[in-house]
């Protein structure tokens, strides 16, 4: 083979090498949140989360960003999502599933694609696929849940896999979702401005449980809002919910008690699947302890801005 024609041909070869390679080297791409601060309280995402494994993701679509993921790859769940809760308008959207192909590609496009059939293996490895979910006995579980979004676009990109955890049916359509509506109400009743969510996953501490022995089950759920605006003659009953709270639900009948108690007396078909609601300086406690970091999830407590809003002197 002539030299020249043999080098087009290696260039090719390199070419086509090129994702692949890429796919190895993921580090490069979206590796801090700097297209999405806006979703976080004083443009601060949660500090204290020692980096190895996870995957910040500005979650794009339709051209634009809607709310923010960190991501653990080995996991292949989210640690949890960021968003600005907005009640939703008009009817829910079609649940029509979609991944992140920066996660498979590191040149990809930053927007969530459809899937794709067949799958690609670099998108298998990446990340969770609908068949992991499969046959699982676990429901998609939504962390940013679409009806706490606003625009169809808003909510339809809540239908990424990387926003989902595998979750209990119970819980999903049980306690988890009355805490979702209840946040919802505090907002709409309350919150003056913006109120930031961030809502997470909790990994057992041992014995890990995994669907398809590849996307880990979180053993809790939990979740924490930031209103820093807020009515500024607050019920009394209502005083403790501001400008902060958080909860944290069961994923697991089984799990012991001492983070959420059982109630024994609860329904047959939601026992077990308790939420528990707490300031937020408990949930961070529960945090710093089961995942060994000491995570502040909103900058200064959410209090700075508060005192600024409630006295303008
Ligand atoms: C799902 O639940 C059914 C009924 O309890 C059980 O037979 C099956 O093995 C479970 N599947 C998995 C993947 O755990
Ligand atoms: C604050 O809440 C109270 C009780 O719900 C309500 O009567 C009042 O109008 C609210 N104030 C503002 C400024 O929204």
């Amino acid at each position: 083979m002539p030299q020249r024609k043999m080098l087009r041909y290696t260039t090719g070869a390199l070419i086509l090498l090129l994702p692949w390679i890429g796919g190895l080297v993921h580090a490069e791409i979206n590796k801090d949140f700097s297209n999405c601060l806006d979703f976080f309280y004083d443009r601060t995402p949660p500090k204290g989360i020692s980096a190895a494994g996870y995957q910040p993701i500005c979650q794009r679509y339709k051209n634009q960003y809607h709310f923010a993921t960190l991501y653990h790859r080995e996991y292949r769940v989210p640690l949890y999502s960021a968003y600005i809760l907005q009640p939703a308008n008009g009817k829910r959207p079609g649940s029509t599933w979609m991944y992140e192909p920066q996660l498979a590609f590191s040149r990809a496009s930053t927007e969530m694609s459809l899937f794709q059939v067949p799958v690609d293996q670099n998108v298998i490895e990446s990340q969770a696929v609908l068949q992991d979910y499969k046959n699982s006995n676990y429901t998609k579980g939504h962390l940013n849940p679409n009806m706490h979004q606003k625009t169809q676009a808003d909510r339809e990109a809540t239908f990424t896999l990387t926003n989902i955890v595998p979750q209990q049916a119970a819980s999903n359509s049980g306690p988890w979702s009355i805490l979702e509506n209840e946040v919802l109400r505090k907002y709409k009743n309350y919150c003056k401005g913006p109120m930031y969510v961030i809502t997470g996953s909790m990994p057992y501490e041992s014995g890990a449980h995994w669907i398809n022995n590849r996307v880990s089950v979180p053993e809790y759920m939990w979740s924490a809002y930031c209103c820093p605006s807020f009515n500024s003659s607050l019920p009394k009953s209502m005083q403790s919910f501001f400008p902060t709270y958080a909860a944290v639900g069961r994923n697991d009948p089984n799990s012991a008690e001492e983070i959420v108690p059982v109630n024994v007396k609860a329904k047959a078909s939601v026992r077990g699947f308790d939420v528990r609601r707490m300031p937020l300086e408990t949930l961070e406690g529960i945090l710093r302890q089961r995942l060994a970091m000491p995570i502040s999830l909103f900058h200064g407590q959410c209090l700075e801005q508060s005192r600024k809003a409630q006295d303008p002197c």
